[in-house]
């Protein structure tokens, strides 16, 4: 759906819309422009944008849902993406890379991929600060 055509619909139903609700997972790509330049930023995203259509035709059901953004405050080794909930860091998600990033995150595999250099799932979470006994 393009941006122009979201004009007239409410948020609830751009959301119905982009399947907010139905994902499992949420891939941001840093796409520049300190980890990478901007052009190798966006030849990566539109990989991204293209595995995941590839892999799912109905973005409604998409397990994944994609967002570029601008920093995520590594700044070297780009393009830097990172997935939610599982806390998963990846770097060099290049043009030739990021398809391999996504089809991973979409197969459930839980061995580390080659470009991942840190996991901190988020969920379930150990964090010993929201236990008052603690
Ligand atoms: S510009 Fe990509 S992580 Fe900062």
């Amino acid at each position: 759906m393009a941006k122009e055509d979201r004009k007239d619909k409410t948020v609830e139903q751009i959301a119905d819309i982009l399947g907010i609700g139905n994902f499992d997972t949420h891939l941001f790509l840093c796409t520049g422009p300190d980890c990478c330049t901007p052009e190798e930023g966006m030849a990566a995203w539109q990989v991204v944008k293209r595995t995941v259509k590839a892999l799912n035709p109905d973005l409604r059901h998409s397990k994944l849902y994609r967002t570029k953004v601008n920093c995520l405050r590594m700044c070297k080794g780009g393009p830097i993406a990172v997935s939610y909930p599982q806390g998963k860091w990846f770097h060099s998600v290049t043009e030739e890379n990021a398809a391999s990033v996504v089809e991973y995150l979409q197969s459930g595999a839980t061995e580390p991929h080659p470009l991942e250099f840190r996991a901190h799932p988020l969920f379930p979470h150990n964090d010993a600060r929201d236990d008052p006994q603690a």
